[in-house]
């Protein structure tokens, strides 16, 4: 039997890295491609069986029907979110598409306190400072996490990772689920609560939603004028949950104490790439970059041995169920 060729977009050292070891099991023929999925490369699609993209590849209308006549019969997202593929083209056009739902839920969770607790105690602003042999403390009073709130927004598996990690701080919890699970929230020790009253409870703010129509721009200027002034927020779940101009507003205003994003609405066209010899015309990223009380991160949030480990065998575990024809427990519907 011929090997099941997979075109393979957006490909790092580390994802080939990661493939190459769990395809000993599958003996794929995985071709490799550095650029993302888009009209100029869809020829490399051509009599592929299965594509496999990620985060910033986008599979809209004109992408599905290309490759539904190139001959390709399975969409295999190497990531959770699914927000950049059309799902009612992939339906419409006969193209199932399958995700990695999970993958470890403790990447992401830990990459988020790791952008609070740096943001907190000014750690990105100490380690310059004392490599310049400036040892003043002056700017980098943080607070104690301590008897503080979090406003967790949505209690998933990354949320519940992160409630954990905050409990242990001592922190209070308030949640914002529109699904909430009473008695998760009776084991923990937290409320739900809504919007407005985590707005207005929050001393940090995490958002661990998914992306919808529901989701889109959650955070603007009705959001924010709730807040508490000098709250943190922290974005690891997509871009386009944050108004990022009225973001930058509430930062110039001093409304919004510190912001730690590993996700950008306009992410596609720097974040994976080493752009450090260009110069940025974004200025909305660029003003983003400028504020000492703010980390910007390039979509990381994933990136440890463990997670990249879970993707590349659920990835390709996904590809051979369908071609064996089993139940596609990853399948992603617009129901999903
Ligand atoms: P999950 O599906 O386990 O949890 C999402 C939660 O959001 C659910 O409890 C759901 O009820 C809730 N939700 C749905 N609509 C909502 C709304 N309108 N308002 C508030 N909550 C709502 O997802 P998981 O695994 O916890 O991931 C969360 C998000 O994190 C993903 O959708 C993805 O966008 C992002 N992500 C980011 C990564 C990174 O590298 N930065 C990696 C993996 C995921």
């Amino acid at each position: 039997m011929n090997p099941v060729k997979t075109a393979f977009f957006s490909a790092k050292p580390y994802d080939i890295r990661f493939f190459d070891i769990s395809n000993k099991q599958f003996g794929f023929d995985l071709r490799y491609f550095k650029g993302t999925l888009n009209m100029n490369t869809i020829a490399l699609t051509q009599g592929m069986d299965a594509v496999c993209i990620f985060v910033n590849d986008i599979a809209d209308a004109e992408i599905i029907a290309a490759l539904r006549n190139n001959g390709v019969r399975l969409l295999a997202l190497r990531c959770a979110g699914f927000n950049n593929v059309d799902l009612h083209a992939a339906a419409d056009n006969g193209l199932p598409v399958v995700r990695v739902p999970q993958y470890s839920p403790y990447a992401v969770a830990e990459h988020a306190v790791a952008l609070m607790l740096s943001l907190n105690r000014k750690i990105h602003r100490a380690y310059w400072r004392t490599r310049d042999g400036n040892f003043s403390l002056h700017g980098l009073m943080g607070f104690d996490m301590n008897a503080k709130t979090a406003g967790i927004i949505g209690t998933g598996k990354i949320a519940r990772i992160v409630i954990r990690i905050l409990k242990g701080f001592g922190m209070n919890i308030l949640a914002y689920d529109p699904f909430p699970d009473e008695s998760y929230a009776r084991a923990e020790g937290f409320r739900y609560t809504s919007l407005d009253e985590l707005y207005a409870g929050a001393d940090i703010i995490s958002l661990h939603c998914p992306l919808t129509d529901q989701t889109r721009y959650l955070i603007d200027s009705s959001a924010i004028s709730n807040m508490k002034d000098g709250v943190m927020i922290i974005n690891t779940g997509r871009g386009k949950l944050i108004h990022t101009d009225i973001l930058i507003d509430g930062l110039k205003s001093g409304k919004i104490g510190s912001a730690g994003l590993d996700v950008y609405e306009e992410e596609g066209d720097y974040f994976y790439e080493d752009k450090s010899d260009k110069i940025i015309d974004d200025d909305t990223l660029a003003r983003l970059l400028s504020f000492n009380n703010v980390i910007v991160t390039s979509h990381q949030g994933f990136l440890t041995q463990e997670a990249l480990h879970n993707i590349a065998d659920i990835t390709l575990q996904n590809i051979s169920d369908f071609i064996q024809g089993k139940p596609l427990a990853n399948l992603v519907t617009s129901g999903t």
